[in-house]
């Protein structure tokens, strides 16, 4: 069979790789680029290592930045308030481009290395299914042979690769999260220790004086820092080290997959937390109330669904015209202070703010009448207060 592996270099997809080979596959790898740090180097040597017959490199790095995550800003997408979902953005793109070389080589299976256990098998899945015809086979052979790290190594070593440096903990990554799972970290009262972070200085650790930011948004994107303009997927790594610096990033949360567990996860984000922690304050500065308010069912919504691997699913569209049409106004900048892991936004302002310094001071401007305000307050607590007298609850 003609095979094409999504391939990231790593422990499990090499020892597939190895497999499907040694099984007499032709197979073809593809490893995507979503701005995974240094991780693609040697990548392709390894793969003709391991009996690829043809490798793609494929750098994806400013299409998820400027499709993926910019749509997970204009969003909020925080799943369960927390996780801002950097693997579940990266996997839909990695299917994709995966897909895209599957139909011009041909091939009658696509394979990758998800577990039983996780959400990413499903986001694979889902957008494989929908680009590929129905009689293309996906091979999944961590679920179908329960491959463990212990095989995964020895088949290597088979092949004269060692396994490299694997650490305790089973690490993804791209440019909008870094995800840390396993070893110590699956007992849910540990705390996580130091050498499970990369990217981010305990914050005990973080330099004593602030730091200051302005993050310039245009139409719900951020589009520059202090100033200077840049592209989206250099904004964010620059926010990642400056952030990350100052201790700020982590996240430690029960997190419920779709596929019924909970499980415990770390995560290290700077730039996402830092940017949706903003653009939310921006929302707020430009938004009626009742907007604000929907506007969050819309986001909920929005992450519920990319989180549980339905990228494929109509409803995502429906939901980014209404929040696309409505981040046309979320234009212009957040003042952020970041503190020894703390972070607050210290200032805001926008062409689009309704905000009025005049009308909210106590002292000038305008007032209205004690008559006015009478009025407006009898009126507005009338439902209730008849509601609950018809109950028998206003004892006057
Ligand atoms: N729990 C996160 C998610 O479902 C992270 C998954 C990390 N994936 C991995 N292969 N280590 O998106």
């Amino acid at each position: 069979m003609r095979v094409v592996l999504a391939y990231s270099g790593g422990l499990d997809t090499s020892a597939i790789l190895a497999m499907l080979s040694e099984q007499g596959h032709e197979v073809i790898t593809v490893t995507v680029g979503v701005g995974q740090e240094g991780e693609l180097e040697g990548v392709e040597e390894k793969a003709y290592r391991l009996g690829a017959v043809k490798h793609y490199t494929i750098d994806a790095r400013r299409e998820f930045a400027y499709r993926m995550v910019s749509a997970a800003i204009k969003a909020n997408a925080l799943y369960e308030d927390k996780y801002p979902l950097g693997t579940a953005l990266a996997r839909p793109l990695i299917a994709e481009k995966v897909a895209e070389v599957a139909v011009k080589e041909g091939a009658d299976a696509v394979a990758h290395g998800c577990t039983a256990k996780g959400n990413d098998q499903v986001r694979f899945d889902t957008v494989l299914r929908f680009y590929l015809r129905d009689d293309v086979r996906i091979i999944a052979p961590v679920r179908e042979a329960r491959l463990t790290r212990r095989k995964a190594i020895e088949i290597l070593a088979r092949h004269g690769v060692s396994a490299g440096i694997h650490g305790k903990y089973s690490v993804d990554e791209n440019l909008w999260s870094r995800s840390i799972e396993g070893g110590i970290l699956d007992d849910p009262m540990a705390e996580p220790p130091e050498d499970a972070f990369a990217w981010t200085v305990a914050p005990e650790k973080a330099p004593d004086e602030p730091l200051y930011l302005e993050v310039g948004f245009e139409k719900g994107v951020p589009v520059s820092i202090n100033g200077e303009r840049m592209s989206l997927e250099k904004l964010i790594a620059v926010l990642n080290k400056l952030a990350g610096s100052h201790g700020y990033g982590r996240v430690d949360h029960i997190e419920n997959r779709v596929v019924g567990l909970k499980s415990r996860e770390v995560y290290e984000a700077p730039a996402a937390l830092l940017l949706i922690e903003a653009h939310r304050d921006l929302e707020k500065t430009v938004y009626t109330p009742r907007e604000l308010r929907f506007k969050r069912l819309l986001d909920q919504y929005w992450t519920d669904l990319v989180y549980q691997g339905l990228w494929v699913e109509p409803l995502r569209l429906v939901l980014e015209e209404a929040i696309n049409y409505m981040n046309q106004w979320v234009t212009g900048t957040v003042r952020v202070k970041v503190y020894k892991g703390s972070l607050s936004i210290v200032g805001r302002s926008s062409d689009y703010s309704s905000y009025d310094a005049a009308l909210i001071d106590y002292d000038r401007g305008w007032y209205p009448s004690d008559e006015e305000a009478r009025g407006f307050i009898t009126i507005w607590a009338m439902h209730s207060i008849a509601a609950l007298k018809a109950r028998g609850l206003r004892k006057v």
